[in-house]
């Protein structure tokens, strides 16, 4: 056991890996027209009435200042097939979208092609908590898709059932 006023950072993650998830993309376009895109699993539901949702993102992140600052950001949520798209969008670099097919949202957020759902978020409000700075968007348009999602755990992709890629590491 781990007391709360010594937590042990590796063990921690370990823990908290223990918390399988879905992975998301989330997108936006920076004020000088760059897309920008994060891989986020930290992504869930907040409220139905009014339809809030949130990501947690990294202040150590490039992209950090572009999404806190953004009118409005894309969730692409992703399909077992895209493992791919994950890691690519897990590094940090300018043109993580060149050779991946998306399509602008009618509010100008970049969504993810075969993603099996997708949320277009107005910003609602961003909450520094520690080293992340909570994202909260209110829901203004959205979609969703037949397939089945692309699942992490302990670390690792998996897909319902099965393990779909080998271990992947996270910088943060
Ligand atoms: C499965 C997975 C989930 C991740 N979830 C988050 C997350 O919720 N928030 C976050 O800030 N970074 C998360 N990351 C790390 C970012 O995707 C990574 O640091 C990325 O390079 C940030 O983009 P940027 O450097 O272009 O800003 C995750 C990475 C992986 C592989």
């Amino acid at each position: 056991m781990t007391s709360p006023d010594q937590v042990n950072v590796l063990e921690f993650r370990k823990a908290m890996g223990r918390f399988m998830t879905g992975v998301t993309i989330v997108s936006t376009v920076a004020p000088d027209g760059t897309l920008r895109g994060f891989t986020a699993n930290s992504f869930t539901s907040v409220s139905l009435d009014p339809p809030l949702v949130l990501v947690c993102v990294a202040n150590a992140s490039s992209s950090t200042a572009d999404f806190v600052a953004a009118p409005s950001f894309g969730v692409s949520i992703l399909s077992q097939h895209q493992v791919d798209i994950s890691a690519r969008f897990a590094r940090p670099g300018d043109n993580k979208f060149e050779g991946v097919a998306w399509k602008l949202s009618e509010r100008g957020s970049p969504i993810i092609h075969g993603a099996i759902a997708w949320l277009d978020c107005a910003r609602h409000e961003a909450i520094s908590a520690g080293d992340h700075t909570i994202l909260i968007g209110r829901v203004a348009e959205f979609g969703h898709e037949n397939g089945m999602p692309l699942g992490y755990f302990g670390g690792r992709y998996v897909g319902l059932g099965r393990d779909i890629a080998p271990k992947v590491s996270r910088s943060h």
